[in-house]
Order: C-alpha cells, then structure tokens, then sequence
C-alpha cells in the first residue's frame, strides 16, 4: 500500500496538541512513556510499548522518557544512549537529535526530571482506580484526544489499511492452514511485515464465542466458522480494530449465513445513522433491536423486538456492547475508566444489555469508533439461561438448535465520524458474506 503523507510535519503537530492543552489545562503536567521490563536478564525485555498521554504529547515510541508541557512548552528527559548499550543495541539518535524531530523546547538527562516533579501534576500509574489527584487533567487529556487530528487520523488510515490487508491474508490463508495459529501467522506477518505491531493480542478462533479468546491451537474443520479480530497499530501508536468471521470450507452453511446476514444488518443499521449528535448509545440499541427482530424472523426468538430488548433477551446472544473509542489505544483512553467513554454525568447502567457498553457520549466531528456487533452461543450464558426456565416464552429452544454450527460470528469496522455521517475506515475489507466466501475459496 503507498505510503500516505502526513498533512503537517510531525512538531507542527505536537506543538498544536500542547498549545491545545494549555488553553485548558496549563499545566505543569509530567507524563512518563514507561520503561522497558526485563524477562530475566536485563537485555531481555517484553516488547515495549510507550505510554499512550506521553506518545500523543511526544510523538515518537521513546522508552523510559518522560516530558514536561507547561503553557504551552515541552521540555524531555531522556537519556542517551550509554556506550554499552549501543554495543547490544546499535546507536540510536541523540536526545537532541529527537527534541529537534519533536520540536522540543528544551531536552535534558532522565534525572533532571526529578527537581520539576514535585509542583507537576501526573498520572497515577492506576488512574481509573484513583483519579482523584488527577482529576482535572484527566478531563483536560480526555477532552483533547476525544477528537483526532488530522495526522492522527492519517496514522489510524495507514493502519487501517494494513489491518486490511492482514484480514485479506488470513482468508486466503485458511484453505491451505490446519490449525488457528497457521490463520493467525499469516496474518501477523503482514503486519509485522509493515513495520507495525499489533494492537491487541489477536483473536483467532473457531471459538468465537470465548469472547476474548488467545488461544491458537484449534484444528480447523470445514463446517467451522473463523473468527479473526486482528488489528495493526502504526509505529506512532495510533490503532485499527477489524473482526471477520468467515467460513473455513469457503461456504457459509445456510444456518451460518442467516446468522451472519442478520450480524451484518445491524452492523450496516448502525452505519447508516452514525453521524454527529447521533448518541452512541442508541447506536447500540439500534443494534439490540435489528438482532432481536432478525431472530424473531428467524423463529429463535419469540415476541416483539422492542420488549425482548427491553428484557434483555438478545443480550444473551450479543452480551457486549457494539464498540469502543479507537485512538492511540484499541478501547482508547480506557486506562482512566469511563471518563473519556462516558459523558459528563452518565454512568454505566446495571442492566445485563446495556453494563458491558464502554462508550456512551453523542458522536462528534473526527470521533473515530468501532462499530462491531456479534452474535455468540456462550455456554456459561445459555445454559442457565435455558436450565431457568425464565425465557421459555421468548426463546425457541429446539429452533435454536438448528443454530449450534454457529457459535460465534462478530463484524468489526473503524468508523470515523464526518460532518455529514461518517467514513468506514477499514471499508477495503468487504463484509458481504459473498465477498467474504470469494476471499478465501480464492475466487
Ligand atoms: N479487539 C478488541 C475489541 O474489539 O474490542
Ligand atoms: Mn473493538
Ligand atoms: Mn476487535
């Protein structure tokens, strides 16, 4: 894929985001981008990942650096490069070097950090258990990475664009593939290949319904579904989130695609009205309601959709919610609980339907959300759902039954929100299920 040029230099860009900052928060504020952790010998680190506030303010994926922004002026701490380590590890460009690609006022060792700490205002290392301290920085960070720039929303597309191509790759790898992690290899390497990372740990699975499953080791037989939710993150950080399902044989069974044509109707339901002011939330209902009145079509369900919802009935086959922020991190920003998630004054509901939604805000200019509903036969819901005896009169057991070939199906797309409605980020990547079987049987 070409590379896209970012709209303005990268401390251009940076400077904008801190005069931002100190219209509403002028700080001082110190942000740490994390250090490294060894595995058992100090060489030997997890990969590293830089601290989300610190890269959007920082720019660049630097390890144990910290910054200082006050009205406006960015000061960094960071070492360089010991002789010793550069033995191990190559050189890396000076401090100077990277306060100049920064644009930073001034650049100074890590260990002058300490003397500007005490009047600073930081980030508890556990911010969404305690925010307290940090309260009205916390609001001030929200408030600006809420809505993306233009570079950032250039850096979601390159990703975007990859996570594409890795979906693309799985599908055309199923047919030749014996197990998940062979689907799960070829998918990862397009990503690795684009010299990015991954988002998230991938979900690669014909267990779709172990909502956050990791594990790879499941043979693929013809009759399974595949359920792929792999995303790239650029180097910069900023990230992309896409699930497929698709048939392993290359053809849907007709139990499958019903399923998944209804999954795909409530996802195309919500991208039909997303556009600013549109509360996310009834995005969310909008989706309950398309699942319930599809599978009161279907004879799974039984009654009027709009009170099975109100009962939460399709909350037993769609127990999330339809999706998230989409920023610097997949579920962006929720490091700091439902601050940035929810509106001022909203909170999350006790219902069933409704607990597990993280995002609960009207839609605004260059939000950048997930729209992903699912559907998922989880064992741990139905069976006491069933054994109750509670939902006998909304749910057609023996209709269901005819359903067990389809455990888990899940459509996830990168919406950014446009004055006029919204552009689907990652709409290279079909989602029609002809599309879909066209993909991988090579066709
Ligand atoms: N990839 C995690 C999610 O879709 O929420
Ligand atoms: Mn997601
Ligand atoms: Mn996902």
């Amino acid at each position: 894929m070409p590379p896209q040029t970012n709209p303005l230099p990268l401390a251009a860009v940076l400077q904008h985001r801190r005069d931002r900052l100190a219209e509403i928060y002028p700080g001082p504020v110190v942000l740490e981008s994390g250090r490294a952790v060894s595995r058992n010998f100090p060489a030997n680190t997890y990969p590293f990942r830089a601290n989300s506030h610190f890269l959007y303010f920082a720019g660049l994926p630097l390890a144990n650096a910290a910054i200082h922004l006050a009205g406006g002026r960015l000061t960094l701490f960071m070492d360089d490069t010991s002789p010793e380590a550069a033995l191990w590890h190559g050189p890396s460009p000076s401090r100077d070097a990277i306060a100049a690609e920064i644009g930073a006022d001034a650049a100074y060792p890590y260990q002058d950090l300490e003397a500007k700490r005490a009047e600073a205002a930081t980030l508890p290392r556990q911010a969404a258990a305690n925010p307290e301290p940090s309260q009205s920085l916390i609001e001030a960070l929200v408030t600006l990475r809420l809505h993306h720039d233009d570079y950032a929303l250039d850096q979601i597309r390159q990703a975007a664009a990859v996570s594409v191509a890795a979906h693309k790759a799985g599908m055309a790898a199923t047919q030749g593939a014996t197990t998940e992690a062979q689907v799960r290899a070829a998918m990862e390497q397009v990503i690795i290949g684009q010299g990015m990372a991954c988002a998230y740990n991938s979900i690669v699975t014909v267990h779709g319904e172990v909502l956050h499953n990791e594990q790879y080791h499941h043979g693929l037989a013809p009759g399974d579904l595949l359920l792929a939710d792999v995303g790239a993150e650029a180097a910069s950080g900023w990230a992309s989130d896409i699930t497929r399902t698709w048939p392993v044989s290359g053809q849907f069974t007709s139990a499958q695609r019903d399923i998944y044509d209804l999954v795909l109707a409530a996802h195309d339901a919500c991208i039909a009205v997303a556009r600013p002011g549109v509360e996310y939330r009834d995005l969310h209902l909008l989706a309950c309601r398309t699942l319930a009145a599809g599978l009161v079509d279907l004879g799974v369900l039984k009654g009027d959709p709009d009170i099975l919802v109100e009962r939460d009935v399709h909350a037993l086959f769609f127990p999330h919610g339809v999706g998230h922020l989409l920023g610097l991190d997949v579920h962006d920003m929720e490091d700091l609980g439902d601050v940035a998630g929810y509106a001022t004054g909203r909170s999350r509901s006790d219902r069933f339907g409704l607990k597990f939604l993280r995002l609960d805000r009207p839609l605004a200019v260059n939000m950048v959300v997930t729209i992903e509903p699912g559907f998922y036969q989880v064992p741990g819901i139905l069976g006491p759902a069933r054994q109750s005896g509670q939902y006998d009169d909304a749910i057609s057991w023996s209709r269901l039954e005819e359903f067990q070939g389809v455990r888990g199906i899940r459509i996830e797309n990168d919406v950014e929100i446009t004055p006029t409605g919204c552009t689907v980020l990652t709409d290279a990547l079909p989602t029609h299920a002809d599309a879909i079987e066209a993909l991988v049987s090579g066709r």
